[in-house]
Parts: structure tokens; sequence; C-alpha cells
């Protein structure tokens, strides 16, 4: 939509340059600078310390939603910006405006990019109804290391994955919701040392292209129209004034046609990173690497002009900025509408909107172990009584996220109220057990609860504002109180379904033994308890995978799936291997697991030619038969993995590179296909050329990253 492929957008250029011919250079700065609208800083009435106003010195605004304040700003920025420039206002859009989804990394564990894209479609409608014209979304920092809170905000640690949940978001927001999206962070800002955000790294050139650059690549290819430069630094430079990553990398290879954004003050911090002297200093370094537009405050506006004239910036790179900006703002039609129609309530929580929320929700949680307890059938319960116990029983917030944009407790249907609608011939026991402080005070009358009851389902997990933005953590178990309330329920010796809401993997490995069943339910969003009786009624079989290992601790992270050997990889039989002592190597539920309700086994696997050449863009079909052969219907996720043996550089243990989700009766059977070519084979090599390599490969179709069953040797001649 934002590339120069694009016809409507080549035609939005040529009136931005029109525009931009009659601009001086004062006036060509204010479009690159973006104020936050909730400081009353735009407001003209609101004078500087000098009595001068900054109205109509913006491009744009960031965290400005409503269509009565959107109007309110936009008018005055018609009255008071030179030419009469509307702004575009820029918000924080991740999982949901009205109607919450799930979160990112939840929606990635549906393995659907159609439904992803769907969710995302929904997203942009509510909030371009409501006056947002462009989202800081979709985050597709591939997150190695759930010591990272963002890790929530991403779709996982597989890049192929993410590239695709990537697409299928810029696609949704884009091309069907009306808004502008915004790849983040731009880049590697997921492999801070430590898990630390904000922190720095050191990362050679390859794993970056290979790794971390692709699903930004994905965005690009889907005609995204901006990105946002990562906080972090790499290899000692930070990335808001890398003009390696921002200029070269990003427009030069990878051909992106839109506008970069600064995170949030990201070049003012080029200061306490030590590699800017002083506000001017970094408005130039990190305006010279390619940041066009600056989020936040005056900078561009105080220091570009002198920085031109003293010849230090080139004018004729702020032109090429300004008029991104401006092409955008044509392309998006906010010159001919800029004021929203103040109308659109209608279109929140609508039945289909909901009806999606439900159906990502339920898609995405993962069942990680079950002794048969799952599903509780609610004829099998009449008259018996199901305890409900822990914070996020009656939870309507928690649930909703880390990053809920425009929260509405009110609308979220709770874990309880729909256990009770559900089971209404059920008698539901409910005690809370502990909230969410650290007090231990009822666990006592709890356990007195549940002692009378047949199941007990524990919502457990960790507060949606311990994930998310700054709030790296090292201890990844549940909360002391929660632990002990698990413990003393497991004393009752009554059958506990363990239901986990969190923003990132836990450390499961102790508590798993006490429980009968773990679903993991992330952060559901506004239909929470919709999705979860879904599920644990058996309504709906479970058939999310997840797409973040689980580790034994967080002493071991990062982990993930796709490492790299070492000479000595770690199988148990020596002593002088790569491995830990005290904790098993490898994940406690490894990328890709799930159980479902039912059984899928795969069968008549092959492969087509086990030799594809590399010149011809030839291909190799991978075909299988997959059977559900238990009682439920259901949904499995069929992954094929490759392993390079040998290459220029060492090559990850497995990648996936395709998977199909296949949706099966009990006893029916699916023929499955999936293609893979020479071009699936590719990396980024040794002298940093892009290409495979000849020579074997190893290729598993499997049920996950851990599934050795069905293996092939192919070569790549
Ligand atoms: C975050 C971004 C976000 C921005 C604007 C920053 O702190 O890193 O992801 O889009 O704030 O709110």
């Amino acid at each position: 939509m934002f590339t120069l492929n694009d016809p409507k957008y080549r035609e939005a250029r040529e009136k931005a340059k029109e525009l931009l011919s009659k601009m001086t250079l004062e006036e060509k700065v204010i479009q690159l600078t973006q104020y936050i609208g909730t400081d009353n800083s735009y407001n003209p009435e609101h004078k500087e310390k000098d009595g001068s106003t900054n109205a109509g010195r913006c491009g744009s605004l960031l965290a400005v939603c409503g269509a009565a304040t959107v109007n309110g700003f936009q008018k005055i920025a018609l009255e008071y910006t030179p030419h009469s420039v509307p702004v575009i206002t820029g918000c924080d859009v991740i999982h949901g405006y009205r109607t919450t989804m799930p979160i990112p990394l939840a929606l990635s564990c549906t393995f659907e990019p159609d439904l992803i894209r769907k969710c995302y479609g929904i997203i942009g409608k509510e909030a371009a109804s409501d006056g947002v014209h462009w989202v800081y979304a979709p985050m597709v920092d591939v997150a190695r290391d759930s010591r990272w809170g963002r890790v929530a905000e991403g779709y996982g640690e597989d890049t192929y994955l993410c590239s695709e949940m990537a697409s299928a978001a810029v696609h949704g927001f884009q091309d069907d919701g009306g808004v502008m999206a915004c790849m983040k962070h731009f880049v590697a800002y997921s492999a801070g040392e430590g898990g630390r955000d904000y922190n720095g790294c050191e990362m050679s050139m390859q794993t970056l292209f290979n790794t971390f650059i692709p699903p930004f690549q994905a965005g690009v290819d889907a005609g995204v129209g901006t990105f946002m430069n990562a906080f972090n630094e790499i290899n000692g430079v930070p990335c808001a004034a890398n003009r390696t990553l921002l200029t070269d990398i990003l427009r030069g290879k990878m051909g992106f046609d839109g506008f970069v954004v600064s995170d949030y003050d990201a070049v003012m911090e080029l200061i306490n990173h030590g590699f800017a002297e002083d506000e001017k200093d970094a408005a130039m370094k990190g305006y010279n690497a390619g940041v066009d537009v600056l989020m936040l405050g005056n900078l561009y506006n105080n220091y570009l002009p002198e920085l031109v004239r003293e010849g230090r910036v080139s004018e004729e790179q702020i032109d090429e900025s300004v008029l991104r900006v401006l092409a955008a703002k044509y392309r998006l039609g906010v010159f001919d509408s800029p004021f929203v129609p103040d109308d659109s309530d209608g279109e929140f929580f609508s039945d289909e909107h909901l009806k999606t929320a439900r159906e990502c929700a339920r898609r995405s949680f993962v069942l990680l172990e079950n002794d048969g307890t799952l599903p509780l059938i609610p004829e099998k319960y009449k008259g018996k009584k199901i305890g409900v116990v822990g914070p996020y029983a009656d939870d309507r917030i928690s649930v909703l996220g880390c990053w809920a944009s425009i929260m509405t407790p009110s609308r979220t249907v709770s874990i309880l109220s729909a256990l009770k609608e559900r089971y209404s011939d059920s008698d539901i026991i409910f005690s809370e057990g502990v909230d969410f402080s650290d007090g231990i005070e009822n666990i006592e009358k709890a356990c007195c609860d549940m002692a009378e009851c047949d199941v007990i389902i524990a919502a457990l997990g960790e507060h949606s504002s311990q994930s998310g933005e700054a709030t790296s953590k090292t201890n990844l178990e549940l909360p002391e109180n929660q632990k002990l309330l698990l413990e003393r329920l497991a004393s009752l010796g009554k059958p506990i379904v363990l239901l986990v809401s969190a923003g990132r993997p836990l450390i499961l490995d102790k508590i798993r033994k006490s429980v009968s069943a773990i679903l993991y339910i992330w952060a559901p969003g506004t239909e929470a308890g919709h999705a979860v009786c879904d599920v644990v009624s058996g309504d709906f079989s479970p058939s999310g995978k997840t797409t973040i290992s689980f580790p034994y601790t967080s002493a071991s992270l990062p982990y993930y799936y796709n490492h790299k050997s070492t000479g000595r990889p770690a199988s148990g039989e020596m002593t002088f291997e790569s491995k830990y002592i005290d904790t098993p190597i490898g994940a406690l539920y490894p990328f890709g697991y799930g159980m479902s309700y039912t059984t899928f086994e795969y069968s008549d696997a092959a492969i087509s030619s086990d030799k594809i050449k590399a010149e011809s863009g030839e291909s190799i079909n991978v075909t299988l038969k997959v059977k559900n052969t238990g009682g439920f219907e259901g949904y499995d996720v069929v992954q094929l993995y490759v392993r390079d043996v040998v290459g220029s550089i060492t090559r990850p243990v497995k990648e996936l590179k395709k998977f199909v989700k296949v949706h099966a009766a009990p006893g029916e059977e699916k023929e499955v296909s999936m293609t893979l070519s020479r071009d699936d084979l590719a990396f980024w090599n040794a002298d940093m050329e892009y290409t495979a390599e000849k020579g074997r490969f190893k290729l598993w179709v499997a049920h996950d990253s851990d599934d050795n069953n069905i293996e092939f040797d192919f070569e790549l001649v």
C-alpha cells in the first residue's frame, strides 16, 4: 500500500511533491516532528516559557484517539499548520482497540495467519473509526529470552512463523483495517543482554539477517508504511543513529519506501548511550542515520534547519523525508477527509468482533498437560461441585493483557461468570484464595471451600503489568502466594485443572506434578471467559501450539529450539559435553508443542525426491496422511523442519520451514502436502551472500520441534 509499486502511493507522492515545493525549510521540518497529544502542548492556549505556542508545529500526534479529541486536534492543525496540512495520529494499538484480542504471542500459537489477518483487520477498523490513522504495530522482534517482558508483544521465537504473522498483521491493519502499520522495533531489540529491556547486544551480520530481519522484510513485502527504530545498540552503535541499518540495509537491501519514526525519545537518548554530545548532535546523528520522524519533542524543529544551513544535514534528504510523510497522508486520505465522523461506537464490540476475539482466544490456548481430567463435560458434572479459585477467576482487567489499547473491563467476560453460565446445572463454588497482591490470609478458607468439590479449576498466573515494556524479570515462577495456594490445594487430593494466564512462559516444572491438567491461556482478551469455557467444557478441542519454548529454569535462558549444535552437543552419553549438570538441556515444553483432546497420527510420509537442483528452481513435495485417531474433532498443526547439515557457517539444529493446520473429525484422515523449494533453504552465508548451499539436509515432518520420528535425508545438488 505504501510502496512505489502501488500506483495510488505513486500518485500520493506526486501530490506531495507539489505541496513540498511550496514549503520553507522550517515548514518542512514541522512534518518530521511528532508531539504527544496528552501533554496539552499542542493546544494554542498552552504557551511555552517564551510565550510561543507549539500549535501547528508538528506533523503527527502520539497517543491521541477518540473522534471528538482527534477532530479537536485536527482543527488546530488545519488552522495553525503552514499550508493547513492535517496531522496524523499514531497510537499503540497492539492487540485490540476496544474489543481486546489475545496478546500477539498468544495469537501466534494459533498458527493461522488468515485468522490473524482477520483479527488485525477488525482491530484496525475499530481504531480507524475512532480517529486513529496509524498504529505502532506489529512488533516482530524474534523472542528468544522470556526474561524480556516484551515477548508478550511479538510472535515467539521462530523467524519463519514471525514472518508469516508479520505479513498477516500488515495486510490486516492496512488493507482491511484502513490504518497505517509500523514494523517495530528495528532491530534486534529482543536480543538485549541478560533479557534486560533497552539493553544492547553484540551480533554478527549473519545472525541479524538470518534471524531478526526476515519478519521485518515480510512487512516491507506486504507494503508497510512505517518502521520504528529500536532503543538498543548493536555492536556499539545505537539503532537510532545507525545509518547502516536504517538506510543502507532498510532502504538499500530491503527496499522500504515508507518513513521511519524514532521510538519514544530514542534520539535524545543517544546522549545517554554516550553516542551524542548534546541535543543538537543527537538530532544530527539520528536524522542523518535515517530517522525521518522524531517521536516526541522539538529536537528536529529546533536543530534541523540550523544543521542544514551549516551543511551538516542535507536539504535533499529532508525533502525526501517530508515527501514520504506527506505521501502517507495523501495515501491515507487525510487531506480529503481530515475529520472523523463522530458516530463510530456501533463498530466496537460488534457481534463479529466478539466472535473473532473468542475464536482467536480459544485457538491460542495451549494444553500443556492433561491426564484425562479435561474436558469437564457439563453433562458429567450435573449436580456436582466445581471449585473455582485464584486471582484470574473473576478478573476482568489482567486477562486483557499488557497492551490493551482502550481498556473496557466492563465488557470483559470473566472466567467465573462464563463458567457459571456454561455449568448452570453444577454447583460452582468460588473462593479467590489469593488476589494479585502477595497476601496469604485467604488460602485456608479457599482450601476449606475447595475440599467439598469434585474438581478444582485454579486460575493463576502473572499479572498483565508484569509483562510488556520494561518488565524484564529473572524469576519466572508463579508468585509465592499462588504457589502456596496450589500446594495446599494439591494436598486435598482432588483433580486440579490449572489455567495459567501470563505474557510469557512461566517455569512450570515443579508445579506440573501437582495438577491434573495445565491449560496455558496467555492473556485472552475481552472474550476470555467464553473462550476458556469452550475449551474446558470440550466444546472446542485445544489446538494451540506454543511458539516460544518453556524453559526448565530461567537460568537456562536464552533458550530456543533453533539453536546451534556446538562441537559437543548434549547427548547424555558423555561427561564433557554442552549441558548443565543440574538442569535438563532443552525445553520443558518445546516450540510447536501443544496437546489436544484427540490424537493425530501421521502415516505414509514421503518426499517426492531426495535431490533438489540448486539452479533449476525445482522443489520437492512432502506428503503424508494425518488421521484423527481420538474421540474429538480437532485441529492439528503439521510442522516441517529442516537442518542444513554442513554450511559455510554453522546452521541451526532445526528450522521450521512450513506448517499446515489440518481439521479432522474422529476417524477422519486427511492428505497433507507441503512444497519445499531451493529458496526455502537459502540463508546469509559466510560471505554474506543470500544463497542455498549445496550439500546434505535433514527433514522432519513433526508434531513439534522435539519430534524426530519421521525423518528424511535429501541433498541440494
Ligand atoms: C515503545 C514503543 C511504543 C512507543 C510509543 C515506546 O516506549 O517502545 O513500542 O510504540 O513507546 O508509545
